[in-house]
């Protein structure tokens, strides 16, 4: 038997409701796979907590999620705190503080999943964003000066070290190869306008690609980048983006999948050094929140990410399976994909699909 130890923090809005969905489909993958185990324990951590406490994770947090294989998060953010707080407070202090160099962030539009382009299908959307999230423009280096006076100024100094780089551009290479789509690494930059950072983060890119000479490499601004994922969505296959690029674009991404409710991502400690951390794209999304109203398929799919991540098996594709066989009947959609069921019966309804098709194969 292999054993597990989840921390789970459900965070704040949606966070909570989702994340109990995440849970039950890790619960009926183990129980039906029979030789995994997983343990949880649950953090109330997020924006309440700091309401009573002063603080969005208990100061020794770091050292207590070391003991953890995973980390599970739902979502942080509420109009009580103020974002940069709460943000900076939990979700980036745990990125940060775990080096989870590695943001992977899988666009996929599933058969039946909403998509906006009108042409389009799934065929024609399938790619993975790796997303640089330690550094770059997140680093949190900066300050004002001046505050108050007619001169007020504020700074905010990006980032980019030689090694993380190195790191998350070997990683996207890596991938275009075991994804075996067009072997193709797309490099997201500005280097035209950006003239340290990007031009360091394109020269990098540069000396990495001669390592992968299978792959196929371009680079393109994120401004144009932006405008292809709408006109040619079909030409991706893997991107790398530095941390604030990657975020745009895969909102940009998310919403070609279907929308934020599908967007599964996987905040990676490649080291195994520290606990990897699994979260959906979207926010709490405060203006649905305790209602049952939130679609709950991108935590679930984060979850898969989670499993893949700890376990290595090649058969948790049977979990995307289960959530397009959902996603062909309306009694089993929530409301941003037109249909009327709470969040907890579309978990239910994947558990209950997954089952069958595990049963089926095993
Ligand atoms: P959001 O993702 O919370 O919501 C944007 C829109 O998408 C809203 O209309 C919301 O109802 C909808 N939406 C999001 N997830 C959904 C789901 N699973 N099912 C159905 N609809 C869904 O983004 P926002 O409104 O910009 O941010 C709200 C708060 O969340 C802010 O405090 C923000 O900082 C925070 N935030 C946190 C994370 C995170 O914890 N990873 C990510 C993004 C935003
Ligand atoms: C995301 C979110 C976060 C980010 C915010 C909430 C800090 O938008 O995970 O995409 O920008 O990384
Ligand atoms: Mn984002």
């Amino acid at each position: 038997m292999k054993k597990f130890k989840i921390a789970v923090i459900p965070g704040d809005g949606i966070g909570n409701e989702v994340t109990a969905e995440g849970v039950k489909v890790l619960n009926t993958y183990a129980e039906i796979k029979g030789n995994v185990e997983f343990s949880y324990e649950y953090f109330p951590w997020g924006c309440e907590y700091y309401l009573k406490t002063g603080k969005m994770m208990d100061d020794d947090g770091l050292k207590t999620l070391e003991a953890f294989d995973a980390i599970l998060l739902g979502a942080v953010g509420d109009p009580s705190v103020p974002d940069h707080i709460s943000l900076h407070g939990l979700l980036i202090n745990i990125r940060q503080g775990f080096n989870q160099s590695i943001n992977l962030r899988p666009i996929k539009l599933l058969q039946g999943a909403p998509c906006p382009l009108k042409d389009k299908g799934p065929q024609d959307i399938d790619f993975t964003v790796i997303r640089e999230n330690v550094e770059g423009e997140y680093a949190g280096v900066g300050g004002f000066r001046f505050p108050g006076r007619p001169e007020e100024v504020a700074l905010q100094t990006s980032v980019f070290s030689r090694k993380n780089t190195e790191k998350v551009m070997d990683y996207a290479f890596k991938l275009a190869r075991k994804r075996k789509k067009f072997n193709k690494v797309t490099n997201v930059t500005k280097s035209n306008a950006l003239n340290y950072s990007m031009v360091f983060w394109d020269k990098i890119f540069e000396e990495i690609a001669t390592n992968y000479k299978d792959i196929k490499t371009e680079t393109t601004h994120v401004d144009a980048v932006s405008m292809y994922f709408i006109q040619k969505p079909e030409v991706y296959d893997v991107l790398v983006a530095s941390n604030l690029f990657g975020d745009i674009i895969t909102d940009l991404g998310a919403a070609l999948q279907g929308g934020l409710g599908f967007a599964a991502s996987a905040n990676l400690n490649l080291e195994k050094e520290y606990p990897s951390m699994f979260e959906p794209v979207h926010g709490s999304a405060p203006d649905i929140k305790g209602k049952q109203l939130a679609n709950p398929i991108a935590m679930i799919w984060t979850a898969k990410m989670l499993l893949d991540f700890l376990l290595e098996e090649d058969d948790t594709e049977m979990i995307i399976d289960a959530i397009t066989a959902v996603l062909q009947e309306e009694k089993t959609l929530t409301p941003d994909l037109k249909g009327k069921a709470k969040t907890h019966e579309v978990g239910d309804a994947i558990c209950g699909k997954l089952k069958e098709i595990m049963n089926a194969k095993i």
